[in-house]
């Protein structure tokens, strides 16, 4: 079996089980026309992660990595109207061009775009000391996959579903040690949700498709409290 086929199948559910969708076609589109890469999750994958989203009755989402905001979208249309989605995106481009692109999809009122790098995003989050999240999608650079992780844990509940795209990157990540500074973030990722004490459960799933071979993690917060630094007061 040849990556066509891989490429034909996923086609084929995106067309039984959608069909056209022009709101993610002009938002791929948009993008395109402004020069974004084309890193954007598949249909399939933005699918799944609506049927996840709507299963977790999730009503705060987080997502690290915006890009166009065709995940984004995916991700804002399984919240119910009084939810509220935070993106975080370093690139003030992409930033603008994921507005544009979450206004002409008609969920522009409960996402809110964080401009700049999401290590510091993040904290920032954590400093207002927000509501924890119900779903958090990490989806930005690869290096410091294990500190979003960290600081997605530190954001969460009990239950929390943390789920992160690239987690296998063609199966470099198990050719074991590498010099490409995002399979070696990948592997530190990996290895940090299976023993991480804050978490209750994770699993990795392989994807074929139009995007090649790569894979996603998911992970389910225990107790947000066993990462969080305690405070003197
Ligand atoms: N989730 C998007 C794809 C994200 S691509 C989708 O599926 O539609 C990764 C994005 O992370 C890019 O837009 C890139 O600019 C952004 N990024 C890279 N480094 C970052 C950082 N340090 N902080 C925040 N965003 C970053
Ligand atoms: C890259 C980043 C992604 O998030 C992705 O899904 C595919 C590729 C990249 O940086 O090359
Ligand atoms: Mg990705």
């Amino acid at each position: 079996m040849d990556e066509q086929r891989f490429a034909d199948v996923d086609n084929h559910f995106d067309e039984v089980l959608g069909g056209p969708d022009p709101i993610l076609t002009a938002a791929l589109a948009r993008s395109e026309e402004a020069g974004l890469p084309p890193i954007a999750i598949s249909a399939n994958i933005g699918r799944f992660l609506h049927v996840l989203a709507l299963a977790r009755g999730a009503r705060r989402v987080l997502e690290i990595g915006t890009l166009g905001g065709y995940s984004t979208i995916w991700l804002a249309r399984a919240l119910p109207s009084s939810g509220l989605l935070v993106t975080l995106e370093y690139e003030p481009l992409h930033a603008d061009i994921a507005r544009q692109n979450l206004d002409a999809a008609g969920v522009h009122d409960p996402v809110e775009i964080r401009v700049g790098a999401a290590l510091e995003t993040l904290q920032a989050l954590e400093d207002a000391g927000v509501d924890p999240f119900d779903l958090v999608f990490i989806d930005a650079d690869k290096e410091p996959y294990t500190e979003y992780l960290d600081a997605a844990v530190r954001l969460s509940a009990p239950g929390t579903l943390i789920i992160a795209d690239n987690v296998v990157r063609r199966g470099t990540i198990a050719d074991g040690p590498s010099d490409d500074p995002q399979v070696t973030g990948i592997q530190r990722f990996n290895a940090a949700v299976a023993t991480h004490p804050g978490l209750r459960a994770s699993a990795v799933l392989q994807v074929v498709g139009v995007k090649g071979y790569d894979g996603l993690a998911f992970a389910v917060v225990d107790d947000p409290e066993a990462v969080r630094v305690p405070s003197d007061d």
